[in-house]
């Protein structure tokens, strides 16, 4: 048998803030309370459970350290779950796209040669993986790519993504235009051909695509997403297709219609720190503060996570509230029963962190029981 004690901790519980010690026993949580025996003196610090992440592109940026360079997969993947070990994050869902463009300036396909890399360590990385298959409306080769994926791959999350210029998170053309050209140093030339060639797309494959998606989701399981809805009849498409999670409404309109239609909405946390939208959309502060926010996800900073569950914590005045977004609700989103709280009986997925300043320091992070950083 092997234990673990934490004394002298401030637990954050689903509804509450207390004062506590906590015991983990054989990989799950065995008590909360009051300890009889000496361990770990947390000095006051937060004990709270894992945090869960939905949707991250961070292992992209572990796999192209810069324009041109890929980086050798397998200890890009080492280094990603290392970097999530240490800001927080004891279970992730990793975000591949599927859905590419051969020609121009278009996406490279790689989602099932990573994909089947991932998880073949999977067994050996610190945290928990499960995949999220970002599915591109707007692209040649999806139909193709979902065919090489099946139940097998245990995929958590199917999202519905449509980045054609000119709607949803890119209605706004002037920031589309600044975030495509400062991407890729694109003359205006080749801009205007890149977006012409994308709305071509867009009509030719779209319905198709989006029908072979949700099919593909059901099919494996799979929970489905929306992608930057904006107008009530997206959402409205979405609820006919089964979606449960709405990542990065951009609009308050779309936000009340997935609340309404029993959609979680999922904001983004570098959204959230930066009190605004990189593409000029519905800030998450206001949805937080219209009570529409329910589940954060670090998007492409993973440190960010943690720092949006404290700083939601001050907005509610409601520390507890605040790290759900990042624990309970995603947990339960997600059918994960067995992590996301501090309970008897659960995974003993959990984090301790101190408080400096108002902001958080992580200092350490344990799976099933493990100390993983
Ligand atoms: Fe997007």
């Amino acid at each position: 048998m092997t234990e673990t004690v934490f004394t002298n901790a401030t637990l954050v519980l689903q509804d509450e803030v207390r004062q506590g010690a906590l015991v983990i026993r054989d990989g799950l949580i065995a008590d909360l309370g009051t300890a009889t025996r000496s361990g770990i003196d947390c000095g006051g610090d937060l004990i709270a459970p894992g945090l869960i992440e939905l949707h991250t592109d961070n292992l992209e940026r572990h796999i192209q350290p810069r324009p041109g360079v890929d980086w050798p997969h397998a200890a890009a993947i080492a280094a990603h779950d290392a970097e999530l070990a240490g800001c927080g994050i004891t279970t992730v869902f990793d975000a591949l796209r599927v859905g590419s463009i051969a020609s121009g300036e278009g996406y490279k396909r790689y989602a099932r040669a990573l994909a089947t890399e991932i998880l073949a360590v999977r067994p050996h990385l610190r945290i928990s993986h499960r995949l999220h298959l970002r599915a591109e409306m707007c692209s040649e080769t999806l139909i193709d790519e979902l065919a090489e994926f099946g139940p097998e791959d245990d995929i958590g999350i199917v999202s519905l993504m449509d980045h054609t210029p000119g709607q949803r998170q890119f209605r706004d053309m002037e920031k589309f235009t600044a975030f495509v050209k400062g991407k890729r140093g694109m003359s205006d030339e080749a801009f205007q051909q890149h977006i012409s060639g994308l709305a071509a797309l867009q009509s030719r494959f779209g319905a198709m695509h989006q029908a072979a998606a949700v099919a593909a989701a059901h099919r494996w399981g799979a929970v489905l997403a929306s992608h930057d809805d904006t107008t009530r009849q997206q959402v409205e498409t979405s609820a006919r297709h089964g979606v449960q999670l709405a990542e990065f409404p951009t609009t308050l309109e779309a936000a009340k219609a997935n609340r309404a239609a029993g959609i979680h909405n999922i904001m983004g946390a570098p959204n959230l720190i930066r009190g605004g939208s990189h593409s000029g959309n519905v800030a998450a502060q206001e949805l937080a503060a219209a009570g529409l926010l329910d589940i954060i996800s670090s998007d492409y900073v993973p440190a960010a996570l943690l720092a949006s569950a404290m700083m939601l914590g001050g907005v509610w005045d409601d520390l507890a509230r605040g790290f759900a977004t990042v624990t309970a609700t995603p947990a339960k989103a997600l059918g994960l029963t067995d992590r996301g709280r501090l309970a008897p009986g659960l995974r003993a997925d959990l984090i301790r962190v101190a408080r400096l300043n108002g902001q958080p320091l992580m200092r350490g992070t344990w799976v099933a029981g493990l100390r993983v950083a």
